[in-house]
């Protein structure tokens, strides 16, 4: 039964179309700001993502504010139908602020950074935190009741900053200690024990000696990336509670990278609709589909954290991003094509960095809907206004489900912990592993949603544990609920290592998931040089003829489970490579080896069928992105062709076109970069 979710903005029946506006830049030129609220409207944009960096112009001392100037801009946008995701300012402070090193975040080596840049503050800071308290909630009392304000844009892509923004002062470094006594009830012996402090005679007499310096500690040094991660939280949760004092708009933050600086899920359930920034390195090279793949890995990253929830992409390059080594345009087409699959992805918006690019500062050079104060009839704008155009046709889409029976677990604790443990360094990290497991459903048109170890696992009906390395409490028996509810369930060996404190698992890999699997502990494990592999015996075409393992070969026992694949050759030759267990409604299977993708795509397949689980279309081109969301009686087909090279898609009979209602050939031909969105009745 299909569901249909809420609009991001409650109320809002409309794909966001919007963009990162900064008019506090171009104040000097009013001309400029009206033809921005009139380009807009003519554009398509129905949002603004206002006052990301505006600090200083909103409050230029510590004992003056000048709010008119946003007062115009909330006006000149509302007149012309364009609504508001007003952004607390936290990510960048006014020099003011910074010139009182108290603000100013500690190196390790004791020193503080310079004033400027942005991201740089100290979040323990008193001073820091009682100025963003008060400019957000006089931001929230001043807008709260504007019809123009659509929600609530917290701070900046927090973690965007050397060091991950860590700060080492000695509050910061205080407040850690703090939170390791919490941790451990108070109790040093049970930190030394959990942390094997004892290894270079590193124990602890006292809390006060916990510095984040001892590399050689694993279990102290995912501590402290714990602590910096929920100092995140805690300014989120401060900045929240700021704006709910005065106003109920949704409020989100947004996300954007490789999602490891923090814990990404435990700030998106603070949120009431998760965001992300999404820049693919596209260069018109064949590279361009590991982009578009890795692009669709962090829109099932949102869904995850959003539990299956549509989100939006808040910030998108419709030309030439900047931090790119070579500044290639995008070719016609290709922006909309990029943008659709976002939405094909679960977002229901699109939204740029940025509107109009400023004039000097270190990001002018970067793609804009429009340049500077350089002509407006431009390429871009013309197929920025023609997106914002379909997406006005694509109203019916919003809050359609993306249909996810692929739960693939993603658990930012395991890259800290694989980061932090020596030993297995040539192996994949967790969502390196996580990002090629999501390929193969990627290039079949299923939808798979990357959740974290926290994640209740029995909505999917296949459930993927790759490089899941640290065990969250609970997990085995989240692995065991999905099972119980009759899922597929595939582990991997690099799953299962450590508990959570990052020391090596009791009893041995793969701890409390063995019995799960119908195995006993794994012997040993042995890591190949990149020019080797060991060939596998296959029984019972769960991986195609003539597969070899790679990477790595574990060494694990039978307890009950079956074996479906073996070593072939190594003095380990007849050992398990591929086996699987019985268990509850459900069936778990464990790799002990990597295969190559093409093997890897064919188990994922079996399994998915195993799983009852169908692709959207039978067979779908290399390149091309099919993607359907779903709402209660329609379902809507997104192909999108984000390459140069025309293709044919064969799509069956019965679907029209949802952006202007002709009916469709059977089999679509597809232009370079074009895109097409079908309708049916579900
Ligand atoms: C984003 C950031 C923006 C801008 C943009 C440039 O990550 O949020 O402020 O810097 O990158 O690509």
């Amino acid at each position: 039964m299909a569901t249909s979710f809420p609009p991001v903005v409650p109320g809002r029946f409309q794909m966001l179309h919007g963009g990162d506006y900064n008019p506090e830049q171009w104040r000097h030129r009013p001309e400029l700001l009206d033809e921005d609220a009139r380009l807009m409207r003519r554009a398509g944009m129905t949002a603004a993502s206002v006052g990301i960096f505006s600090w200083a112009a909103l409050q230029p001392g510590p004992d003056s504010w000048d709010f008119a100037w946003l007062d115009a801009v909330f006006a000149r946008l509302q007149a012309q139908g364009v609504g508001i995701l007003l952004a607390t300012p936290s990510a960048a402070r006014p020099l003011w602020l910074a010139e009182d090193a108290e603000v100013r975040r500690m190196r390790s080596d004791g020193t503080r950074e310079d004033p400027g840049g942005r991201h740089s503050f100290c979040a323990t800071s008193p001073r820091w935190r009682a100025a963003v308290a008060e400019i957000d909630r006089r931001l929230a009392e001043r807008y709260a009741g504007h019809p123009a304000l659509l929600g609530w844009h917290i701070s900046n892509e927090f973690g965007g900053a050397a060091e991950n923004g860590r700060c080492h002062c000695p509050r910061c470094i205080a407040g850690f200690q703090g939170w390791l006594r919490r941790r451990f009830g108070d109790d040093l012996d049970a930190l030394n024990r959990a942390w094997n402090s004892a290894f270079w005679s590193h124990s602890y007499q006292d809390w006060a000696q916990i510095r984040p310096c001892d590399r050689s500690n694993d279990g102290l040094m995912l501590a402290w990336q714990r602590w910096c991660s929920d100092l995140v939280l805690d300014v989120v949760r401060l900045e929240k509670a700021a704006i709910r004092s005065a106003s109920a708009a949704p409020i989100t933050t947004n996300m954007h990278g490789p999602m490891d600086f923090y814990d990404h899920g435990a700030v998106a359930r603070e949120l009431d609709f998760v965001s992300y920034d999404c820049y693919p390195d596209i260069d018109g090279s064949p590279r361009d589909a590991e982009a578009v793949a890795a692009a669709s890995f962090y829109d099932g990253c949102m869904r995850g954290l959003a539990g299956g929830r549509p989100w939006l992409l808040m910030e998108s390059c419709p030309s030439q991003p900047q931090y790119k080594p070579r500044m290639r345009l995008k070719r016609p087409g290709m922006h909309r094509a990029l943008s659709l699959a976002h939405v094909a992805g679960g977002s229901d918006g699109v939204c740029y960095f940025q509107w109009r690019a400023g004039s000097n500062g270190h990001e002018k050079h970067h793609g804009a809907v429009l340049m500077q104060d350089a002509p407006t009839d431009t390429r871009v704008f013309r197929e920025v206004a023609e997106l914002g155009a379909d997406l006005a046709r694509l109203g019916g889409v919003v809050g359609a489900a993306c249909p996810a029976p692929v739960g693939i677990v993603c658990d930012v604790h395991s890259t800290w912990a694989r980061r932090v443990s020596g030993g297995f360094q040539g192996e994949p990290a967790p969502a390196e592993l996580a990002m090629t497991h999501h390929r193969c459903f990627h290039e079949r048109g299923i939808h798979a949603d990357l959740v974290d170890a926290d994640s209740d696992l029995t909505r999917f009906a296949l459930v993927v544990v790759p490089g899941v390395a640290l065990l969250r409490p609970g997990f085995a028996a989240r692995i065991e609920a999905a099972l119980a509810a009759g899922a597929q369930v595939l582990v991997d060996a690099l799953s299962g290592w450590y508990d959570d404190e990052a020391a090596i698992v009791a009893g041995g890999r793969p701890g409390p998931l063995a019995g799960l699997l119908g195995l006993g502990a794994s012997e040993e494990m042995d890591v190949l040089r990149t020019d080797e592999r060991v060939a596998l015996t296959v029984t019972g075409g769960w991986l195609p003829a003539g597969t070899h393992a790679i990477g790595h070969c574990d060494l694990m026992r039978l307890a009950g489970a079956e074996a479906l694949a073996s070593y072939a050759g190594e003095f380990y030759a007849g050992r398990p490579a591929l086996t699987r267990h019985r268990h509850g409604a459900g069936t778990s299977w464990y790799l002990g080896c990597r295969l190559e993708r093409p093997a890897l795509a064919h188990l994922l397949a079996r399994l998915a069928d195993a799983a009852g689980i169908r692709p959207p279309l039978p067979e779908i081109p290399a390149g091309v992105v099919v993607r359907e969301r779903i709402q209660p009686g329609r379902r809507y087909l997104f192909v999108l062709n984000p390459q140069p090279q025309a293709v044919q898609v064969g799509v069956g009979p019965g679907w029209s076109d949802a952006l202007g209602e002709a009916a469709m050939p059977a089999t679509l031909d597809l232009a370079g970069h074009q895109a097409q969105v079908l309708t049916r009745p579900a």
